[in-house]
């Protein structure tokens, strides 16, 4: 059977529902407050399970009521456990989610997600020498992902990194990556200028292309995804859906590409199928509640 695994963060989404976002110095009142199960690394894990494929967490939670909670939600999901510490003297990683009527607004605690250090890789290197496909993100030390990163490339793993929430990438984190899937914020972060137009960003990314041997993958919203293949860009559409919430979309697409790498899929397919499934995702309320499973985005394909 095929494998993945994700380093990442678990964080409890607190979103709280809001018309509005208030200005400094302003109170305003919100509508709703729901607890979610949330954290790049623990949604990206749970969109890859929910393909059916075997998928462990390198990760850490604190020890309190919202790391029990993320435990047993990730158990339910079939996630390897085994490879998620839990760290005594922290907190759990919280994000506060504003849910407004135009977009969302994230602050991000990280609390035990910062204890995701190089230990925690060399603790459960068994698991990634044999996987076929290492997804992260940027929401544990960048220390602890470029030393993932390098590790996975040494064993011949597949490489993914989501970098996001963005933070400058050190050559070491480039160098051993063989997909990097930005969106089109972090993209211009990533090349430290803003596009002007669609011709204008195509031509960004295969200038990034020609410099890296990394195939890009940069997710678009409402446009679908663009990815450079043979020094061309292609675009995939996104599906047209009814929007509950946005949050975790880029996730569901990482969790599903991850998985569409590791059964062997070519790049165009696998940017379809996670692009799908990153439009479904979105039809929910929650980062996870909309993650479609194997047999629902069969459906669609
Ligand atoms: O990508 C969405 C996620 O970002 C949320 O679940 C939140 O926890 C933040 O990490």
């Amino acid at each position: 059977m095929k494998k993945i695994v994700v380093l990442g963060s678990l964080n409890m989404d607190m979103v709280v529902t809001t018309e509005r976002l208030p200005v400094i110095g302003e109170t305003i009142h919100g509508e709703h407050i729901h607890y979610m199960m949330g954290g790049k690394g623990a949604n990206q894990a749970v969109a890859a399970s929910r393909m059916g494929i075997s998928t462990s967490l390198i990760g850490s939670v604190g020890n309190d009521t919202f790391g029990e909670k993320i435990l047993k939600n990730l158990s339910e999901e079939n996630i390897d456990l085994s490879t998620i510490n839990t760290e005594k003297n922290t907190f759990t990683g919280i994000a506060t989610v504003f849910n407004t009527n135009s977009d969302n607004a994230i602050v991000v605690i990280p609390g035990a997600n910062e204890f995701c250090e190089k230990h925690s890789v060399d603790q459960h290197i068994d698991k990634i020498k044999p996987a076929d496909v290492f997804l992260t993100q940027l929401e544990t030390p960048m220390e602890t992902v470029e030393y993932a990163l390098k590790k996975a490339k040494e064993f011949g793993v597949k490489t993914i990194l989501n970098p996001a929430p963005f933070k400058e990438l050190p050559k070491g984190v480039i160098d051993h990556l063989d997909y990097c899937t930005p969106n089109e914020s972090e993209f211009e972060s990533m090349v430290g200028r803003k596009f002007d137009n669609s011709d204008d960003f195509e031509a960004g990314m295969l200038e990034w292309s020609k410099q890296h041997d990394v195939n890009l993958i940069v997710t678009r919203g409402s446009l679908g995804s663009s990815y450079v293949e043979n020094g061309n860009v292609y675009t995939v559409p996104s599906m047209k859906v009814d929007v509950v919430d946005t949050t975790g979309a880029g996730d569901t697409f990482n969790g599903i590409l991850a998985y569409a790498i590791a059964e062997g899929l070519d790049l165009q397919e696998a940017v379809k199928m996670a692009g799908k499934g990153a439009s479904l995702s979105i039809t929910a309320f929650g980062a996870q509640g909309g993650m479609p499973t194997i047999d629902t985005l069969k459906k669609y394909m």
